[in-house]
């Protein structure tokens, strides 16, 4: 139990999802959270399902909050903070989920040596199954470590890192359910091909992916381990990796994930200038 008051801006899918792990982590009361955004209706619905308190005024939302998490897109992120940092001061803790923006960059708009951390979830956070890593600013104390890293845990895996890391957290884990998507999509159509009616197709690979990967979590064995043991010499296993490693699947995956990271380097240059 964290008990603090929370801020957060922009209650969207990230924003929406921190909401609910917030909460059924127990981290603190409804009645301490508050969420913004620019759509009443829209408060007015998570108002209804989660009893938090909700405005159409950041200032008002981040005023009296201890924790304030910054879950709008990086285009408004500038214009929020300008709006903002008046009313923010060095005894809060500013958590950005923004893509690129910089905690020095945050630490410049607001000032007054307000700690900060940049964070970068991904989609799986709105299942419970996220996949976070933090880094942080030059004010922040050991507390503020142990807060970010219980807020992120309510959906999912957290990792600290040092900022640098993050373009290419982005590049794996930000952008990687996208990658995941494919894969899933393709095992499907290759079912499909082969004579599989769509559903049994869909179920089929959707639990083939969350157990492969669930097993390479809890065994911690090394995937490369865990394929060798599932793969018969002369059976059909080996005949598909030969396909696989024809086509180049490691190396299309390794230089996509380097791509989107040197692509995520190069937004975020653009949007610190
Ligand atoms: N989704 C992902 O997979 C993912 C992964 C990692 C990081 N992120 C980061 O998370 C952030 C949010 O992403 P998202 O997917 O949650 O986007 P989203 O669903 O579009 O949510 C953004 C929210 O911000 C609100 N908003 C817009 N302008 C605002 C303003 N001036 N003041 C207050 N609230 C405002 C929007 O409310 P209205 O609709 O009412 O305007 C919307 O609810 C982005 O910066 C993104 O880079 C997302």
């Amino acid at each position: 139990m964290l008990n603090k008051t929370i801020a957060i801006i922009g209650a969207g899918n990230m924003g929406t999802a921190l909401i609910r792990g917030i909460l059924n982590a127990k981290l603190t009361s409804a009645k301490k959270i508050t969420a913004s955004g620019t759509r009443i209706e829209k408060l007015e619905k998570l108002a209804t399902e989660y009893g938090i308190n909700i405005t159409v005024d950041n200032k008002e939302a981040a005023k009296h909050a201890d924790i304030v998490i910054l879950c709008i897109k990086t285009s408004v992120i500038r214009k929020v903070l300008d709006e903002m940092h008046k009313v923010l001061h060095k005894n809060q803790f500013v958590i950005s989920i923004a893509a690129g923006v910089t905690t020095a960059s945050m630490e410049k708009i607001i000032g007054r040596n307000i700690p900060v951390a940049r964070c970068m979830p991904n989609i799986a956070s709105t299942v419970g199954l996220g996949s976070t890593a933090i880094s942080f600013g030059k004010h922040v104390h050991a507390t503020h470590h142990d807060i970010a890293i219980k807020i992120f845990e309510a959906v999912g895996e957290v990792v600290t890192v040092g900022e640098q890391h993050l373009d290419a957290v982005t590049g794996l884990s930000g952008s990687g359910p996208a990658y995941i998507y494919m894969v899933i999509e393709a095992l499907i159509d290759g079912g499909v091909k082969m004579g599989l009616p769509r559903d049994i197709s869909t179920k089929l690979a959707v639990q083939t992916v969350l157990g492969s990967a669930t097993l390479v979590k809890q065994s911690n064995v090394h995937p490369a381990i865990l394929r060798d043991q599932v793969t018969t010499p002369g059976g059909t296993t080996i005949n598909a990796i030969h396909e696989l490693e024809s086509h180049g699947l490691r190396s299309m995956l390794i230089d996509a994930v380097a791509t989107a990271t040197i692509r995520s380097r190069e937004l975020s240059e653009l949007i610190n200038k």
